[in-house]
């Protein structure tokens, strides 16, 4: 199966940025992870980063604008980003679909990412947009089901992704869309889809476990089993100062 290669992000590079990123690959290179839950040691390691964090990300996470575009035009939903970080995401919706959601949620346990999205929903003044300081596993919305959840690079790093993918259904309206989209890893012998060279599945999962993100080969397959695919994509995606192209994948399925 031919697997689509994303081109490297490019952009100014200006002095700044090397700052920014050699900052980013030091904190990458020696993260500081603390505290006996999930959710302590998600604050822990974003702690000292949450602030650098979009201008690398922007490079590394790729597919986000498209994950973006293929939520439902619905006008009057509810969306919920579920280990929505900084925010960036509702920053790729254009401004008339961000203006038609009824309410926009973005979930987090790490104050210091919710932080810096507070900041940015203040600022760009979206009055649609609220933040939460929750788990993946415990939000639940107190005016009914939701109608669209996502999870953008988050489930990786969640240990209980599964629980996780179990909860968004439960708080979804039945006909609700889950969009999804995250790095990771083929089976071995996948049932269907793209089958990863022997060093990528390695190679990734032990790269990306240094900074607490669990590259999966069973996202996809629970995502298929748990939802109905009305769109699913695996691709390639450059990885900033190395020579080597990272696994992701852009699945969005609805609830029966
Ligand atoms: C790699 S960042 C992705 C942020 C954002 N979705 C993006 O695409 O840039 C992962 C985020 O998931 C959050 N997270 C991890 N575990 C979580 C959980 N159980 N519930 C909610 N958020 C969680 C982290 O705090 C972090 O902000």
């Amino acid at each position: 199966m031919a697997i689509r290669t994303d081109r490297p992000t490019t952009g100014r590079f200006t002095a700044g940025r090397l700052r920014t990123d050699l900052r980013t690959i030091r904190h990458m290179a020696f993260p500081r992870v603390t505290g006996s839950t999930p959710a302590e040691r998600m604050e822990s390691y974003y702690r000292s980063a949450a602030t650098d964090y979009d201008a690398f990300r922007e490079r590394l996470l790729h597919g986000r604008r498209d994950l973006m575009r293929l939520l439902p035009a619905r006008p009057g939903s509810h969306l919920v980003d579920m280990g929505a970080g900084t925010g960036s995401n509702i920053a790729h919706l254009d401004d008339r679909r961000r203006a038609e959601y009824r309410r926009i949620t973005l979930v987090d346990v790490s104050a210091s990412m919710l932080a810096v999205a507070r900041h940015r929903v203040a600022r760009s003044g979206w009055h649609n947009v609220e933040t939460v300081h929750a788990s993946a596993t415990d939000y639940r919305p107190e005016d009914g089901p939701a109608d669209v959840v996502m999870f953008s690079y988050a489930l990786t790093m969640m240990p209980d992704w599964f629980a996780a993918v179990d909860h968004a259904r439960a708080i979804l309206r039945p006909g609700g869309t889950l969009a999804v989209c995250d790095f990771y890893v083929s089976r071995k012998h996948p049932g269907r889809g793209a089958r990863h060279a022997a060093w990528r599945r390695h190679l990734w999962p032990a790269w990306f476990g240094h900074n607490d993100v669990f590259l999966s080969p069973d996202h996809l397959p629970y995502l298929r089993a748990r939802f109905t695919a009305v769109h699913e994509e695996e691709r390639l995606a450059p990885v900033p100062y190395l020579p080597a192209r990272v696994p992701y994948y852009l699945f969005v399925g609805t609830r029966d």
